[in-house]
């Protein structure tokens, strides 16, 4: 069976973490070997596309995983010339490095496409309409990434991990410190354990390799299950033996520089059919979380 080489940008982030420990810890659920090597902005900066070139030139892919990404919502706002260089055009500076070789684009992105005024899980097929910078930046980087033949585009959302921060770890600290905790209950959406979605990109890799089941296009991956961050916040306070209460409060009382969607469920229908997916739910992921911090 053939060595597979894969490669990791943003390999420091959340999720770039998450595939490190799997690929590290030998669980990666991939029957070849793999040769996995994981790069960051102070290995392999992807704005330097020159260097890119040279970079793929000299060492061979089967798979490219771009979890790269400027991922700060508010900031970006104010800097939305770096969110789109990062989102946008270094997607393109990574497939044009890449198309020569014909190595396989496996991308990120977010929930934060959508508008969020939808009353049923968004599919692939629903139209975008982002209402932040951030949210414009990757929906550019998904519409790049779809004009590579050779590209699988992952939705996700509310992503968390041991690694890095993120609203779990948030929510773990705050609820230690204070007796009490404001959280909106009327953003709705599914928390995704970044753990699970490394697992589920190494298991599109397994088909690809092994049952030459590589279908390019948009699929949309979060755990099973939805919630309101209100929701989320309380199972973490409990799960975390907090006596914090946990209040449900409105957005508009709770302003932010961005504008959050309202709504955005992603139907998983697609990914599990196409790639023979199992999804876990959320709470059973968060348990798994808990296990590992
Ligand atoms: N976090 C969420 O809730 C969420 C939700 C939906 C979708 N997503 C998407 O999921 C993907 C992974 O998110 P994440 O939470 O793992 O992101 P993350 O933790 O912010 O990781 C992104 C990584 O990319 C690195 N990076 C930035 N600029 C770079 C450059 N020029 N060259 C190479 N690396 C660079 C960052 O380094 P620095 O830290 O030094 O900047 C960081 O290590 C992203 O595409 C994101 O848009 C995230």
């Amino acid at each position: 069976m053939s060595t597979i080489n894969i490669l990791v940008t943003g390999g420091n982030g959340q999720l770039g973490s998450e595939l490190r420990n799997i690929y590290n810890s030998g669980k990666a659920s991939i029957k070849n070997t793999i040769n996995m090597i994981s790069t960051d902005i102070d290995t392999l900066d992807i704005t330097n596309t020159i260097f890119l070139k040279k970079f793929f030139s000299d060492h061979a892919f089967d798979f490219v995983i771009n979890c790269a990404a400027y991922t700060q919502v508010d900031k970006a706002e104010k800097e939305s010339e770096s969110a789109f260089l990062i989102n946008a055009s270094c997607v393109k500076g990574l497939i044009d490095a890449i198309k020569p070789y014909n190595t396989k684009f496996i991308h990120i992105s977010t929930d934060y496409v959508f508008d969020g005024n939808n009353y049923k899980p968004y599919t692939e097929d629903d139209p975008t309409s982002p209402m932040s910078v951030y949210g414009k930046s990757k929906e550019e980087g998904e519409k790049i990434a779809l004009s590579y033949v050779n590209s699988v585009v992952i939705r996700t959302s509310w992503l968390y991990s041991i690694f890095g921060n993120n609203f779990v770890k948030t929510i773990q600290r705050y609820s230690k410190e204070r007796e009490e905790l404001n959280v909106v209950f009327d953003q709705i959406g599914s928390p995704t354990y970044a753990h699970d979605l490394a697992q589920a990109i190494f298991h599109i890799i397994n088909q690809s390799v092994n049952k030459n089941n590589f279908v390019p296009g948009i699929f949309h991956y979060s755990n099973e299950g939805v919630c309101s961050w209100y929701d989320f916040a309380r199972t973490i306070a409990l799960k975390s033996y907090s006596n914090c209460q946990i209040n449900p409060i409105e957005s508009k009382d709770f302003p932010t520089p961005t504008k959050r969607p309202f709504y955005s469920v992603l139907n998983k229908t697609k990914i599990k059919s196409t790639y023979n997916l199992t999804i876990p739910h959320w709470e059973d992921s968060l348990n798994e979380y808990f296990k590992q911090s």
